[in-house]
């Protein structure tokens, strides 16, 4: 049963995504490397590092340790600037009006956000008094698609990681929910989500309840399908193993059938 939601942060809860994008490509212009959307999608839910290592990887570059530092330093610092803006209005539709009613109908929320400035943005657009517990990039190393960021926010929420629904915008994010053994729902499109419980565009008009029961099934049909799967795997690979004894046993038995009587 669903006791808990885990909510990514940017692209979720608050538009940030496209900042993250702006900044991104700012860096890869100034070291003549090549970023468009394609290449941003892949950076969503990726740490900072992380992003920074992909960029030069795509470019073919390397950097030592300290120009690393520095880039990381003055993406974040751009980032920063574009963000400082930010303003209630900025927070995405449907997502401080779902956090409300799910509290209200007494679901724990936790944050669980690579960002490390998770807490500040949401405290700039006036929503970080709406969770029970965050995690960000401060708290956990590994990047999504590792569950551990998830993990923890369940730990923080006195929950089992089955009892939690998580809500992202990135491939990696769902993924790291997936493995965590969570629910999740995917918002954007389901050609970039594929491995979501459930897809939609944004949180607008959704009863948390009705969310929470209608993934509930699906995942229920899933496990039930998987289990159908496997019965049915299983009945083929015993016909499979009756088979091969038998033509055993026909082939021992064959060279009898030619003895001489
Ligand atoms: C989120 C975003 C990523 C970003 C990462 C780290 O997961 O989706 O695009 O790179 O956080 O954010 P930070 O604010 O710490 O640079
Ligand atoms: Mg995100």
């Amino acid at each position: 049963m669903i006791r808990g939601f885990l909510f990514d942060l940017d692209g979720v809860l608050v538009d940030t995504a496209k900042f993250h994008f702006l900044a991104w490509q700012r860096m890869a212009g100034e070291l003549g490397i090549a970023f468009g959307h394609d290449e941003n999608e892949q950076l969503k839910g990726v740490s900072r590092r992380a992003s920074l290592e992909k960029i030069l990887a795509w470019g073919g570059q390397t950097l030592p340790e300290p120009e690393m530092e520095r880039w990381m330093a003055t993406k974040n610092a751009w980032y920063l600037e574009y963000v400082a803006s930010m303003t209630s209005a900025d927070v995405l539709p449907g997502a401080a009006e779902f956090l409300r009613s799910a509290r209200e109908a007494g679901y724990r929320i936790a944050l669980g956000s690579a960002s490390k400035n998770a807490l500040p943005i949401l405290e700039l657009v006036g929503i970080l008094n709406l969770f029970d517990a965050t995690v960000d990039g401060n708290d956990v190393t590994a990047s999504k698609p590792d569950p551990s960021v998830f993990l923890e926010g369940a730990r923080k929420l006195n929950l089992q990681p089955h009892e939690c629904l998580v809500v992202e915008d990135a491939a990696a994010g769902i993924e790291a929910a997936l493995r965590a053994g969570m629910l999740a729902l995917g918002l954007g499109t389901p050609e970039a989500l594929p491995q979501a419980h459930r897809v939609l565009p944004d949180l607008q008009g959704q009863d948390p309840r009705s969310l929470v029961a209608d993934l509930e099934a699906r995942a229920a049909a899933i496990a039930h399908a998987g289990a159908e799967g496997a019965a049915a795997e299983r009945l083929a690979a015993s016909a499979h193993a009756a088979a091969a004894t038998h033509s055993a046993t026909e082939d021992a038995a064959t060279p009898n059938t030619h003895l001489p009587s």
